[in-house]
């Protein structure tokens, strides 16, 4: 087995990547379960710690009976058992070896034959959209982009590429705009953005997915339909392009579970002369909404490092500059922003408890009837709230700044598939892709519908 992997690690190109690797660092996920105040309180702790610590926490418990996930170095584990143990919290070891599940679930060359032989199955009694991209596979930035220039190209009178800014690295944040007489800017506006934490991979998919259907859709669902014709659709699928090309560059959990852009990286040799990297912004705590008050670090090595000042990244800029442009300001009925993972629907605003907007009751009715839509779908199972209520209280996140500032009527916040009854997180089984598409997207269908019932 071992040879497998070492075989398949040098041949996947990993040569190429930027970062020096460390492969001497093998990391783990445990799974804690507190069940007191005591205990819960514990695990906060080391959450809001989490750098100093060494611990990535995938899943963050707010209340009882939920589940802490947390990534560390295996040099660490014997520590985090100690401390667990030492309040009774039971715990045992989700992935032994999260680079293996990588290798396994994303650099697998036989899973790899049997996709292509699906996708080419799947080409020949497909109607819908002429413009191709492989779903069910996680694609480059690069592969992204050509598809929505191939959209372009077969229906210009519908969808144009669009660019809303240059990252550091000098990749241009592209996207597409999708609606009858594309060049018109007097129709109201949904919008959709996913990969603003660069290893939500799944949330990308998801965001293609949505363009897919507004295309492949248009002309035999009538809420597509009607949506095209009398709507706009602005969706950006890697608002993070650095952050997604970097996560895909190697299998080192370091880098493919990276969240953050890639603006001022900066590195020291540490005592091992090994190079230690801090920097990267948490766009989603880039934000112009209690910008830095809480649930966010000024601390570049952080996970949450919430940047110099708000706006301080090309990316969050690039949001706002197009949200304000003369062509959106004012128009925007629906923000939807796609994350992974824990299935949650988040609803605005998510920077303090119990703090809600006060056309809430419309926010929840229309969330509400989202969610129904769907969990009826396959029986996916979403939790409904505000992220400080159901998760945990962050400020300087892009949904909270587009309802309170930015104008849109219903900004949702989407934690995507799987849940916590499944431990794989941000490296999902890419057979699980499609049906997330395919659900999401009829929660969304309602949104949509609402946004069309107010013209
Ligand atoms: N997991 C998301 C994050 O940490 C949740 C954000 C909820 N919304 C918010 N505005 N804080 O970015
Ligand atoms: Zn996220």
């Amino acid at each position: 087995l071992s040879f497998v992997v070492f075989s398949l690690a040098t041949t996947l190109s990993l040569a190429e990547a930027k970062t020096p690797t460390l492969p001497e660092e093998k990391f783990l996920v445990i799974r804690a379960s507190p069940e007191t105040k005591e205990q819960l309180a514990m695990v906060r702790e080391l959450h809001d710690n989490q750098h100093l610590h060494e611990i990535d926490f995938w899943l963050t418990p707010t209340k009882l009976r939920q589940k802490a996930d947390m990534m560390i170095p295996e040099n660490r584990k014997n520590w985090l058992t100690q401390i667990l143990n030492a309040y009774n919290i039971s715990s045992f070891v989700t992935i032994e070896d999260v680079q293996q599940l990588i290798l396994e679930r994303e650099h697998n060359p036989q899973k790899k034959k049997l996709l292509d032989i699906s996708f080419s199955k799947r080409l020949k009694d497909e109607g819908g959209n002429r413009a191709r991209y492989k779903f069910g596979d996680y694609g480059s930035y690069e592969e992204i982009v050509q598809w929505l220039e191939s959209i372009e190209r077969f229906y210009p009178d519908k969808a144009k590429v669009i660019s809303i800014g240059t990252t550091a690295e000098g990749r241009a944040i592209k996207g597409i705009k999708i609606g009858t007489n594309v060049w018109r800017t007097d129709k109201r506006i949904v919008w959709v953005d996913a990969g603003i934490h660069a290893r939500e991979w799944a949330a990308v998919h998801t965001g293609l997915y949505f363009i897919d259907r507004l295309i492949a859709d248009y002309g035999t669902d009538p809420v597509v339909t009607k949506a095209v014709q009398n709507l706009n659709f602005y969706i950006i699928p890697v608002l993070n392009p650095d952050g997604y090309e970097y996560t895909r560059s190697d299998i080192t959990p370091q880098i493919r579970l990276w969240r953050k852009n890639r603006s001022g990286i900066t590195c020291k040799k540490d005592r091992w002369f090994r190079d230690r990297c801090c920097g990267g912004v948490d766009l989603n705590r880039n934000f112009d909404w209690f910008w830095g008050e809480i649930g966010s670090s000024n601390d570049k090595c952080s996970e949450i490092y919430q940047g110099n000042n708000a706006f301080s990244e090309a990316e969050s800029r690039a949001v706002r500059d197009m949200i304000f442009s003369p062509e959106m300001r004012g128009k925007v009925d629906a923000f939807i922003t796609l994350h992974t993972y824990s299935q949650m629907w988040i609803h605005p605003f998510s920077h303090q408890r119990k703090t809600v907007p006060e056309d809430i009751a419309d926010i929840e009715q229309v969330g509400k009837r989202a969610v129904q839509a769907l969990e009826s779908t396959f029986g996916t199972q979403y939790r409904f709230g505000t992220g400080a209520d159901i998760l945990y209280p962050s400020s300087g996140g892009s949904d909270d700044w587009a309802k309170g500032k930015g104008g849109a009527k219903y900004a949702y916040l989407l934690e995507l598939r799987p849940g916590e009854e499944v431990w794989d997180g941000f490296v999902l089984d890419s057979r699980q892709l499609i049906p997330t598409g395919k659900e999401t997207w009829n929660g969304i269908k309602v949104v949509v519908q609402a946004v069309l019932d107010r013209l």
